[in-house]
Formats: structure tokens, C-alpha cells, sequence
């Protein structure tokens, strides 16, 4: 079973939009997946279509990480077909949770819990909130891989690069499994000056981490999620090119992940020692200096003037 996390600091940049086309793709290549719904708005078990909260959800998991609770939390989508795509569903209780100072046990539940049924999917993507709180650290902590989602433009771009840092101090610090795969950039729009600029900017910044394909601002993609379809079945124009997309996106991480040791059971791995300790002790997440967004803010009027 292999972790993927979708996730960006910064809000309706595209997260669930990327993580519901990688379940598409999932789907289409019969992988045994499982969507984790751990932002509190619970979009992605709307995109599944699955049947909402019972009285168990991924919060009462959190707070409780007990196998029972887990299965209990899980269900089927309207998307399985002959393999698998569950949803371990969102709950509005889970904001209570994304405390943004959680301890270290705290950070380290979903991971325990999930070793539980390690055998059942070969695919676990999880949706983020749009913060770095208590509930974003958990999908990272229990990741393998994280993909950061940006827009071409510029408080995107800088929450981009706040992301890849904690990913980094997480990785360094508390679970060095975890690492980036990379940056998707989405809602491109071709013709637009500014995105062509801060395209640029991302290529600077990311280099190699900056995936391939962009996916471009399409109305396929916004009336597949209406409709809690998979983008792969959607018959609207530039649906297939999405779909595509997301194909090529979900390979580039699966080759990667073959190469990467299958996630052991780690209940007990975490230090005694630091199990109480918070987190923000541990892995500061580094503001963006005011003078460094002084000079952002500047570089980008006056783009915005000579374009
Ligand atoms: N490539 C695209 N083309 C057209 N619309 C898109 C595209 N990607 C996302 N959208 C639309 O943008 C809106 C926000 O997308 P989405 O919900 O995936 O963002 P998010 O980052 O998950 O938001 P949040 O931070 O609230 O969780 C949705 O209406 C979605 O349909
Ligand atoms: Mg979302």
C-alpha cells in the first residue's frame, strides 16, 4: 500500500480536483484504492459520491485509532466497480481536531491506524485541508509521497514554497519516508501574461519538482465534479485530455513508489520520549520574511504594469 497526500497551503487551488483525477485514474487501471477525506468541508466524499457521515468518520478515527472505528468510518463510493474505491469519509466534527499545535502522538494516529489494513488497498490518496495544521501534518506524517497543487499566481506560488519547506523539516525530523514528488500546477490559463510569468517563477523555483502535464482551466473538470463523476467517464469535451493528464500524473508517482520500500507496520515506532512533545517545537514552518514579500509584491506590479 502506498500514501499519496494532495495538498497546498493555500484554499480552491485545485487539491480535490487532483486527488479525485488521481482516483479516476486509479480506478481505470483497477488499483484497490482508498480516498481519505481529511478536510473538514468533506469535498472529496461528495466528489465520490459516497454515503455521508453515519456517525463515523475519519474524526472520530483520529480520536479514537481503533480498527473498528476504521471500518466502521470506511465506505464504499458510488465509483467501485470491480476493484476497489472506498472512502474513509470527511466529517465537519474534524475541524475540532486541526489544532495548530498538535503533539507529536497526535500527528501520528492516522499512520498507526492505517498499518491496520495495509494489505487491503494498493493506493491510499489523501485530501488536505487548506492549512498546516494538526490534520494536514496527520496525511503527511502517514504519507509516502505529497503533492503540492498550485495556480499560476502569486500567493500560490509563495504557499508552494512554505509547503515543500515543512515538508522537508517533517521529513527531516519525524518521518523520513515522507517526500515531495513534486508541484502540479492547474487552472492554467494559456493566454494569460501573469500565469506565463509565474509559470516561470515556478520553473525557477521547482525545477525538476514541477510536474508534467499543467492541466489547463477546463469546464469538463468542474461539471465531472458536480456530477460526483470520475473525469475518466465524463463525455464532455476536454474531458479525455484531463483524464490523460491525470494517467500520466499517477504513473510518474507510481514508478516512483515501486521504488520506494512497502510502508511497514509502525504502531510503536514513534520515541517515547517525544510522543508528548508538540510539534511546533519540532518542525517550525518558516513565515514568508515581510521583506521578501515586500519584494514579491513589488516585482509583481510592476509586472502588472508592463504587461
Ligand atoms: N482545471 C480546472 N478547470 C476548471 N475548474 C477547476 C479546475 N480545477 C479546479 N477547478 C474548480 O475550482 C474549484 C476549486 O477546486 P477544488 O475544490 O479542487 O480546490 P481545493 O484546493 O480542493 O479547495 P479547498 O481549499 O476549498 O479544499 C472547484 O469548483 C473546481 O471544480
Ligand atoms: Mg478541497
Amino acid at each position: 500500500m502506498h500514501v499519496l497526500s494532495v495538498s497546498s497551503l493555500k484554499g480552491g487551488v485545485g487539491k480535490t480536483t487532483v486527488a479525485l483525477g488521481l482516483a479516476s485514474a486509479a480506478l481505470n487501471k483497477g488499483l484497490n484504492t482508498l480516498v481519505i477525506d481529511l478536510d473538514p468541508q468533506c469535498d472529496a466524499t461528495s466528489g465520490l459520491a459516497a454515503p455521508s457521515d453515519q456517525g463515523f468518520s475519519v474524526a472520530e478515527v483520529l480520536q479514537s485509532p481503533k480498527l473498528q472505528n476504521l471500518r466502521r468510518a470506511i465506505v464504499p463510493s458510488a465509483w467501485h466497480r470491480d476493484s476497489k474505491m472506498d472512502v474513509l469519509v470527511g466529517s465537519p466534527r474534524s475541524l475540532l481536531l486541526d489544532n495548530p499545535a498538535p503533539s507529536v502522538s497526535d500527528v501520528w494516529k492516522l499512520e498507526e491506524v492505517l498499518a491496520s489494513i495495509e494489505d487491503e488497498y494498493d493506493l491510499v490518496i489523501i485530501d488536505t485541508p487548506p492549512s498546516i495544521n494538526a490534520l494536514t501534518r496527520t496525511a503527511w506524517v502517514a504519507s509516502d509521497r505529497v503533492i503540492l497543487v498550485t495556480e499560476p499566481a502569486l500567493y500560490s506560488v509563495i504557499a508552494a514554497d512554505r509547503a515543500r519547506k515543512a515538508i522537508v523539516e517533517i521529513s527531516a525530523k519525524l518521518s523520513p519516508r515522507l517526500q515531495l514528488f513534486g508541484v502540479v500546477v492547474n487552472r492554467l490559463r494559456t493566454q494569460s501574461h501573469e500565469h506565463e510569468y509565474r509559470l516561470k517563477e515556478l520553473r525557477d523555483m521547482f525545477g525538476d519538482q514541477l510536474l508534467m502535464p499543467y492541466f489547463e482551466e477546463r469546464a469538463a473538470v468542474q461539471q465531472s465534479t458536480g456530477a460526483a463523476r470520475p473525469i475518466h467517464s465524463w463525455p464532455a469535451e476536454g474531458a479525455s485530455e484531463i483524464a490523460k493528464g491525470f494517467d500520466w500524473l499517477l504513473a510518474g508517482a507510481l514508478s516512483e513508489l515501486s521504488s520506494t520500500p512497502v510502508r511497514k507496520a509502525r504502531a510503536g515506532v514513534v520515541d517515547r520520549s517525544i510522543r508528548g512533545q508538540s510539534i511546533t517545537e519540532m518542525v517550525e514552518v518558516e513565515e514568508v520574511p515581510s521583506s521578501r514579500r515586500a519584494e514579491k509584491k513589488r516585482r509583481w506590479f510592476s509586472f502588472r504594469k508592463s504587461s
